[in-house]
């Protein structure tokens, strides 16, 4: 399938199955806000678990907390997110649209990364075997050239917006040549800043009212309660605390489906080091959230590191884990060495010492912190996108699958009587009774049973278990793999064992 294409029929897939719906559709939807429906809240809340035994069983210096998504408006003044949680905005005059101009400029360069890549992969169909990639990247003029256009051209973007040189970035647009994606027209007004972050009031009256936000990232509930966690879970440094909730921005320029939502779910995790060790920190969960990434199996070539040029207000390291959606590889998770930023400043501004005594050194410090961040919906999108196939088959004909991991699939398995009499149902549902105290099970009776299949192929369901006669005789059924439709007969004795053998957290994390 086309890229395009295939995002177009991810978008569809996800609705007809009952992944994801427009927010308030009958009301023609809100932009950029959508609604979890029965099977992607499943595939969502299995994703956010993988990743919550990931980070908090599996390491015993992080723990978990839930903080509220209101919170004091002066968290917003230290966090920085009041002056500087900015987009540069650009309105097209002819067209009337408006983007980020930071994008536009990340798109053109992303264009000259394509050419580079064609020049690659055309080498590497002359020379074949023979060909070295390294040699070849590091000495070919044209490649040399993309990639140092590219540099030039991220460095002076991130140099500007660093100087609030917003003039300089628009001259940058011009010099570029870049035009409005959807007219063609180069007729731009000049970049603005734009905050990004949603208003809200607390309290009964007008005039009584106090000006809230909310919140734009979670990771500011761990930093107000750093103390609190630290002292009541006797934490030592290094430790970590990760949390899952609600993030809400303005986005100015939302598309791309769920990718760029105004209320979205991040799933973040800061990690509190020694001053003067976080470089090896930030290493380390470079490593530990790639291989995370990894090992769902969509593929290690679909995922590469961006390390950043323009560093954000809080960080002295940054990079992001882009992964290959069906519009190019963009930013799925954000790893950030937020050195003592926001500790510092919640200290200035709470009054409050915000500080670990360590014993060795005997001394107080405020803790650095190594930040991971991931959209869940982006990861969600990751997943979805990647998991939905076409495949012709062997006979000729063509079906939908979608290959979700077995481990964060909605439903795990659906039981089916081959026919609706000879008490085939009656065993099939009391199957489904027995395996639904530990699974997300469904009973499928209706149409022939090649149609059941296909349903829950297209819905991402990893096993298909029929009933048939031979069952009432030996107490056997067969069980359908959905990505290599193979089947087996196995004792009905013997089905919570090969559904929990399929998605055993310590298979797949490990
Ligand atoms: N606490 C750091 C932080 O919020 P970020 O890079 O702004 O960093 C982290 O966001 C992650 O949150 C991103 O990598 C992305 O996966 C997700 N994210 C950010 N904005 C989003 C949006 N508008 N819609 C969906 N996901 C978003």
């Amino acid at each position: 399938m086309a890229n395009e294409d295939l995002f177009k029929k991810v978008i569809s897939h996800a609705k007809e199955y009952g992944y994801i719906f427009a927010s308030s559709e009958i009301y023609d939807g809100l932009s950029a806000v959508y609604d979890y429906a029965q099977n992607g809240v499943e595939l969502k809340k299995n994703i956010r678990e993988y990743w919550w035994r990931s980070m908090v069983f599996m390491h015993q210096n992080i723990v978990g907390i839930d903080a509220a998504i209101l919170m004091h408006p002066t968290t917003w003044k230290a966090s920085g997110h009041i002056d500087a949680f900015n987009d540069p905005l650009i309105d097209n005059k002819d067209s009337k649209k408006r983007y980020r101009a930071d994008v536009l400029i990340e798109d053109y360069c992303e264009k000259l990364n394509t050419k580079a890549q064609k020049e690659i992969a055309k080498a590497k169909k002359r020379f074949g075997d023979s060909f070295n990639e390294e040699e070849f990247v590091t000495t070919n003029p044209r490649v040399l050239k993309y990639r140092a256009q590219q540099k030039n051209i991220l460095t002076r973007m991130a140099q500007s917006l660093d100087n609030e040189d917003l003039a300089d970035v628009k001259l940058l647009i011009e010099e570029l040549g870049i035009a409005d994606p959807l007219s063609g027209s180069k007729n731009w007004t000049d970049v603005k800043q734009f905050n990004l972050m949603f208003g809200t009031k607390l309290g009964a009256s007008a005039e009584s009212a106090t000006d809230l936000f909310l919140r734009p990232e979670t990771a500011q509930g761990i930093f107000v309660n750093f103390l609190n966690v630290q002292k009541t879970g006797r934490m030592k440094i290094p430790f970590g605390i990760a949390q899952t909730g609600k993030a809400f921005r303005n986005e100015i320029v939302a598309r791309q489906f769920i990718f760029r939502m105004r209320e979205f779910e991040q799933m973040e995790m800061q990690f509190f080091v020694k001053p003067g060790e976080e470089m090896k920190w930030y290493d380390y969960w470079k490593k530990t959230r790639l291989k995370w990434h990894h090992s769902l199996g969509l593929g290690e070539k679909n995922y590469r590191f961006h390390d950043h040029e323009k560093l954000a207000h809080y960080a002295n390291a940054a990079t992001d884990i882009e992964f290959n959606f069906p519009f190019g590889f963009k930013e799925l998770e954000g790893i950030h060495s937020r050195t003592d930023f926001d500790l510092k400043a919640h200290e200035q501004h709470s009054g409050k010492k915000l500080q670990f005594f360590d014993h060795e050194q005997n001394k107080n410090y405020v803790p650095y912190v190594v930040e991971t961040s991931i959209g869940l919906d982006r990861m969600f999108l990751a997943i979805f996108s990647n998991s939905l196939k076409e495949e012709v088959l062997e006979d000729g004909s063509s079906r939908v699958v979608l290959k979700l991991p077995a481990i964060v699939a909605p439903i795990k398995a659906a039981v089916f009587p081959l026919v609706k009499k000879d008490g085939l149902q009656e065993i099939a549902k009391k199957i489904v009774e027995d395996l639904q105290w530990d699974y997300n099970v469904l009973y499928d009776e209706k149409d022939a049973v090649g149609r059941r299949y296909r349903r829950q192929d297209a819905l991402g369901t990893p096993y298909c278990i029929t009933v048939d006669h031979q069952t009432k005789e030996d107490q056997t059924v067969t069980v359908r793999n959905r990505n290599t439709m193979k089947q087996e007969r196995i004792l009905i004795s013997d089905i919570p064992n090969k559904i929990r053998n399929s998605i055993a957290y310590k298979d797949w994390l490990s």
